[in-house]
């Protein structure tokens, strides 16, 4: 019998799920006008810092990248982080806001039947606070973390892992991700992936790799996979 709940939907969570540029109005408390600059140069140190621990073979947990991150954008900014800026800003990092397509799309995918995950580069416990505080912890059946092998996407090894955890065929996976390095790295390890296009002017990279889904929002993703696309 081949039902929905022998295929599976992982899906990335920081800039799919939740926005961790909404961390906007808490920096602007800490740095003011440049509050939007900070975030940006965050979240780019973020991945760069995960990128190369990953080529290193120097793992240090998402968290410590991401404090790293943080740091690394207050001095480019011409700032000082404080222990109490960078406690309230981490504090504000596990309850970033949801996208605003993301409940009701999480919730029309259930009906589907799918077994779904969230697989982030955040610890797994983490990945749940930011999930529960956002309200979609529940759409959820389990949380796969990067943390319990050492490395970082896109390390070939992390996907591998996920499907390892969700105990399907690769083929039988979709990866959902807005973040272009996440779905090409999802492909090469054999999944299927749909990109989630978040910006109409988001770009992806010119590797000869498509998507096989291209979606604005969640909402799109359901309808498509529901029609039988997936
Ligand atoms: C994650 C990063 C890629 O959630 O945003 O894994």
């Amino acid at each position: 019998m081949d039902t929905n709940r022998q295929r599976g939907i992982a899906f990335d969570v920081y800039g799919t799920l939740v926005d961790p540029l909404g961390i906007g109005a808490h920096l602007r408390r800490w740095v003011g006008a440049a509050a939007d600059q900070v975030a940006r140069v965050w979240r780019e140190k973020q991945l760069e810092y995960t990128w190369r621990r990953a080529l290193m073979g120097a793992y240090a947990p998402f968290s410590i990248c991401t404090v790293q991150a943080l740091a690394y954008a207050f001095v480019q900014a011409g700032a000082t982080l404080t222990p109490d800026a960078q406690a309230d800003l981490m504090t504000a990092y596990r309850a970033l806001p949801p996208f605003a397509d993301a409940a009701a799309g999480l919730a029309q995918i259930r009906l589907a039947g799918y077994r779904m995950v969230a697989f982030s580069n955040g610890e797994a416990a983490a990945v749940r606070a930011v999930l529960s505080a956002a309200g979609l912890m529940e759409y959820l059946d389990d949380v796969v973390s990067v943390d319990e092998i050492g490395s970082f996407k896109p390390d070939r090894a992390v996907y591998h892992h996920m499907v390892k955890r969700m105990g399907l065929a690769a083929d039988r996976i979709w990866m959902v991700s807005s973040n272009p390095f996440d779905v090409i790295g999802a492909k090469a390890a054999g999944l299927r992936v749909a990109w989630v296009r978040r910006r109409p002017d988001a770009q992806f990279d010119p590797w000869d790799v498509a998507p096989d889904l291209i979606v604005e929002h969640l909402g799109a993703l359901a309808v498509a996979l529901i029609a039988g696309r997936g």
